[in-house]
């Protein structure tokens, strides 16, 4: 016998007043962060072909892009680049070129729209010529000489205006690698954001087409990306984070692992950030052009997902529309 016996549970949910009185889970502009890809170039777009209606866009488009952002109240962007095949290399040198795209666009934006926080995205398969977030030597992912180069790219991030630097390689050892290069130059402000529980997923496969790496991706990133059996090893990841200094820690992907994201929330005391990622939107945006599905209501829905399974914020490719829905 439990005080439910009997119950009629559906009053609450009669009316939209009462609904509301008693929803559980709140979502606003301020939960969204918006991945934005630029590409060289001056009033450029272009689109990315497995991601409809998004662009990669110049750097005086991603600007507008930042204000209107801004304009709805979605707290920060998240930055990736399109680096033109002629700056990649094998040792991803360009990643700490202090001029490089990525850099000069978060210096535009920092001008431009100084109230929005800019978040590097700091990892070698962007600026590799293999698509690999390490560097190969006879196959091989080699970890340290890749932190290296990771935290003098963090460095140039920093100089050039990024809030927080979001190593999303998995090499082991990196967060406390930048924290400590970020200390020794004067930068104890800027945050790091932690693609902590990273998975080798196959979700993935559209922001390698944004990037430019998917098609020069040799073999798979599963020597450093979380395999998605495992959930443990994922607390493990995040421990360990958290000791070497992140401020906030992420999962990735998004909706198939909130389990994950779960897990995160009961057992640290942590902001904690998901990524929906490109395959997920993906999924979403051709199933609704199909017809299969409400583009809106189920955007919205999986929005809400994240926040009732504990995410502090949801790094989204839906973020600027999201906020005006909500804003209208
Ligand atoms: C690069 C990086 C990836 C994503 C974010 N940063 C791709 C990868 O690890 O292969 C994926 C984001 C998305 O799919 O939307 N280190």
């Amino acid at each position: 016998m439990s005080f439910l016996d009997g119950r009629r549970l559906r009053r609450t949910r009669q009316a939209s007043w009462s609904r509301s009185m008693v929803s559980e889970t709140v979502l606003t502009p301020g939960d969204l962060i918006w991945p934005l890809f630029v590409i060289e170039g001056q009033n450029e777009r272009a689109p990315v072909k497995t991601m409809p209606g998004v662009d990669r866009l110049s750097i005086d488009l991603a600007v507008d892009a930042a204000r209107h952002a801004h304009a709805e109240g979605i707290p920060a962007l998240a930055l990736f680049p399109n680096t033109p095949g002629e700056l990649r290399s094998s040792t991803a040198d360009e990643v700490f070129n202090p001029d490089n795209l990525m850099c000069r666009t978060m210096a535009a934006i920092k001008d431009a729209v100084p109230e929005i926080g800019l978040i590097a995205d700091t990892a070698l398969d962007e600026y590799s010529e293999d698509g690999q977030d390490g560097i190969v030597v006879d196959g091989e992912i080699l970890n340290d000489e890749t932190v290296a180069i990771m935290v003098k790219s963090a460095i140039v991030q920093a100089r050039a205006g990024a809030d927080i630097i979001a190593p999303s390689d998995m090499m082991d050892g990196r967060v406390r690698a930048i924290r400590d290069a970020l200390d020794a130059e004067g930068f104890e402000k800027v945050m790091i954001m932690s693609y902590s529980a990273k998975y080798a997923s196959a979700f993935y496969g559209p922001f390698r087409d944004a990037v430019g790496s998917g098609s020069r991706l040799v073999g798979d990133k599963k020597t450093y990306q979380l395999d998605p059996a495992n959930r443990e090893e994922a607390m493990r990841e995040v421990e360990q984070d958290l000791v070497e200094g992140a401020d906030m820690v992420m999962v990735k992907p998004g909706l198939p692992y909130l389990d994950i994201v779960r897990d995160v929330r009961e057992r640290f005391s942590v902001p904690v950030f998901a990524y929906q990622v490109s395959g997920e939107f993906a999924m979403i945006a051709y199933a609704a052009e199909a017809g299969a599905i409400a583009r809106d209501p189920i955007v919205m829905e999986s929005l809400m997902a994240f926040k009732r399974a504990g995410c502090s914020g949801i790094l989204t490719y839906f973020a600027l529309e999201a906020a005006r829905k909500l804003n209208a």
